[in-house]
Order: structure tokens, then sequence, then C-alpha cells
């Protein structure tokens, strides 16, 4: 599949209808493994999920998390459909029959976030070679700690994403695009 393909394919899955095989899986997380990195450090560490019963628990953290959560108002491209997939349930739901893979990074260092998230890119876009969706999910506040004591994750580490990988059972939901070159400057801002 060409590059550009892939990426206009790319778009985030929150249905599964079954997870990616393990194959997929190291395919995938090897696509991870080529991502640039600061200092060239490749910090950044994956622990797959199988266990049904930690995966619910994770979901059930997640869950709580997106219950309460409400977009700032500086998150107004979000469409209608967009909110609705950001709430407690259909975050729930994007854990079910999907593999999951979580990435953390060490602390100690520059940049080391910004490489793992490199890394969580090239993941999504081996997803699409892969005719897989993904999800992202994130974390903040004490459910990090939660999870971190779920999986008896050493200090040095802290967590990037949960990433929720498997066969698509949904169509992506509608997204509103800012204005082609709105983004756009040139010798200044
Ligand atoms: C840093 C980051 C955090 C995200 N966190 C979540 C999340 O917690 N839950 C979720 O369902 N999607 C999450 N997403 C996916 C975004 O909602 C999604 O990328 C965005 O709505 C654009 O849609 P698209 O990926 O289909 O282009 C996250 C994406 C990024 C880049």
């Amino acid at each position: 599949m060409d590059l550009y393909e892939a990426i206009r394919k790319r778009r985030t899955i929150r249905k599964f209808k079954g997870p990616a095989t393990e194959k997929q899986l190291n395919r995938i997380i090897a696509a991870g493994t080529q991502a640039p990195s600061a200092g060239n450090r490749q910090s950044w560490e994956f622990i797959i999920i199988d266990d049904p019963g930690l995966i619910q628990k994770v979901s059930t953290i997640k869950y709580k998390l997106n219950l309460v959560y409400k977009f700032p108002d500086i998150e107004k491209c979000q469409s209608p459909e967009q909110i609705a997939a950001s709430q407690g349930p259909a975050q729930r739901e994007s854990f079910a029959n999907a593999s999951l893979v979580m990435i953390y990074h060490r602390k100690r260092g520059r940049f080391q976030d910004a490489s793992a998230w490199l890394c969580i890119e090239n993941m999504s876009l081996a997803a699409v070679a892969e005719g897989l969706g993904l999800r992202i999910a994130t974390f903040w506040g004490k459910a990090i700690g939660e999870i971190n004591q779920l999986l008896h994750v050493p200090e040095e580490f802290k967590l990037a994403a949960a990433l929720s990988i498997g066969v698509p059972a949904e169509e992506p939901v509608k997204k509103i695009h800012r204005q082609e070159g709105s983004w756009l400057h040139r010798n200044g801002f």
C-alpha cells in the first residue's frame, strides 16, 4: 500500500469484531520500533495484555475517566459523533474483541514521550497496512497510578497510551477537518 494512501486511510476505530493475530501484533510493534527517538534511546516498552480480566479492569478505569470528561472550548472542531465516541460507554466498548497493547517510555531523558508517540503513529499506520483498526486510549490523574499498579510497572516508566487493535466492526465516525491551509504561515506566524 502506498504510504500516502495509508496516511489517508488511517482513522480511529472504536468497535472491533476480533483481535489481531500474534504475528500481526509482532509486525505492528516492530514497525513502532522503527520510529525515530530522541538520542536514539528507543526507550519504549510494550505490554501485550491478553488476560480478559486485566483488559476488563483497564477498560473500567478508562470508562470512569471519560464518564466525567468534558471537551474544553478549544476542541470545538469535534463533531457530535466524535463527542459521543469520547464518552465513557464508547470508551469501555473499544476494549472489547480487540488486542490490547500498552506503550510505556522511560521518564528520564528529554523527549522520550515524543519518541513514544512517534512509535504510536508508526503502529497506527502499520495497523492500516494489516487491514486492522486501532484506537488510542489515554489516561491521566489517578488512573495512571491505578494502571501501573495493576500491571506492576516500575517507577521509572511512564504510560503513553493503550492501543486497542483488531478487526474493525464500524466505519470511522464523521470527522470535521480544519479548512485546508488554515494552519499555514510563511516567514512568521
Ligand atoms: C494524544 C491522543 C490522545 C487520544 N486519546 C484518545 C482516547 O483517550 N480515547 C479515544 O477514543 N481516542 C483518543 N484519541 C483519538 C482521537 O480522538 C482521534 O485521533 C481524533 O478524534 C481524530 O480522529 P481520527 O483518528 O479518526 O483521525 C487520541 C488521539 C491522540 C493523538
